[in-house]
């Protein structure tokens, strides 16, 4: 598999007025094609920031980012904004459509921003293609307001990806939706991850969308926490050595209420035996899942 995102010991601190604000202290994150990644943290602990970095709409106070082979931070800002237009896909909570412009529209303008310069750029066979695969070829000719909350989400996505960029980056992308939208989106995602072999890395509060990406990296005050616990062969491994979750290992949200206090290996293995019905299940890995205020909602279990 081939890095196609390599951030190294990012930090930013926002200067507001006399005061400086660190926002990302020392964040190191590799990123290998074809991944969907889940960031996961409590409000301000710097998701939306870091993400902004790894996509050049800011720029880090130190560290490093490469994508796909080009080194972002070194660039001029004529540069950094040249590699974004080519190599990334912004999906956010507000869906940021251009309310005058039908759905094929929005991905025409995103088609032609993409191309710079001289806009000659069109092709409508990719984008009856991406808007095909989105289901929303019956509301191609929609404008925004015309459409669903969730059809705007798929709008939106189907912009990010007309233009094949080299990873999708979404800032809560169920946000504003309600939950029958929200899996309808989020299977969305899933489905362009496995079709397309797509990159995304997706900022969730959500332990249930974040359970769909195959990884998920947790955030505290500015920094990346090593998942608590995961374990092979029944033994204990130091935190960070584990934290891919298999492809095609099954998993199982645990709620915390019968799981007492920062439970250990025996009350996570009882769990997901009662929760399966299979007292010979055996556990190989969790993690917690927090919400905006830290929260543990629930307990990601790997189970085979
Ligand atoms: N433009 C800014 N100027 C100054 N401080 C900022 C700015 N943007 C964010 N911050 C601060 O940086 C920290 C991280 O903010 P960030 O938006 O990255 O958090 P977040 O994890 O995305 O939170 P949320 O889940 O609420 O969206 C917070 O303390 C926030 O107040
Ligand atoms: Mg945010």
């Amino acid at each position: 598999m081939r890095k196609i995102l390599q951030a190294e010991n990012l930090e930013k601190v926002y200067r507001v007025g006399s005061v400086d604000v660190p926002a990302l202290r020392g964040v190191s994150l590799d990123v290998e094609e074809g991944e969907f990644v889940a960031i996961m943290g409590p409000s301000g602990c710097g998701k939306s920031t870091m993400l902004h970095l790894l996509g050049g709409l800011l720029t880090p106070t130190s560290g490093r980012i490469i994508i796909d082979d080009e080194d972002l931070t070194a660039a001029s800002d004529a540069r950094r904004t040249d590699i974004r237009r080519r190599k990334i896909g912004f999906v956010f909570q507000r869906f940021n459509l251009f309310p005058t412009l039908t759905a094929e529209g929005n991905l025409r303008l995103a088609e032609r921003i993409h191309a710079g310069g001289d806009g000659k750029k069109d092709d409508p066979e990719r984008r009856r293609e991406i808007l095909g695969l989105l289901k929303l070829e019956d509301k191609m000719h929609h404008k925004p307001l015309e459409l669903s909350g969730g059809e705007q989400q798929r709008v939106a996505l189907a912009r990010a990806l007309v233009t094949s960029p080299a990873i999708i980056l979404a800032d809560e992308p169920t946000g504003n939706l309600d939950t029958e939208n929200s899996a309808i989106v989020l299977n969305m995602f899933q489905e362009m991850n496995y079709r397309l072999n797509q990159t995304i890395i997706m900022i969730t509060h959500n332990p249930e969308a974040a359970a769909m990406c195959k990884r998920i990296i947790q955030m505290r005050d500015g920094q990346i926490i090593a998942p608590p616990h995961w374990f092979e062969g029944g033994e204990l491994k130091p935190p960070g050595l584990h934290h891919n979750v298999s492809l095609g290992a099954k998993k199982l949200l645990l709620p915390p209420e019968n799981l007492g206090q920062n439970p250990g290996a025996q009350e996570i293995l009882k769990g997901a035996q009662f929760a399966t019905s299979r007292p010979e299940v055996r556990v190989r890995g969790w993690r917690e899942m927090v919400d905006g205020d830290g929260k543990v909602v629930a307990y990601e279990v790997d189970i085979e």
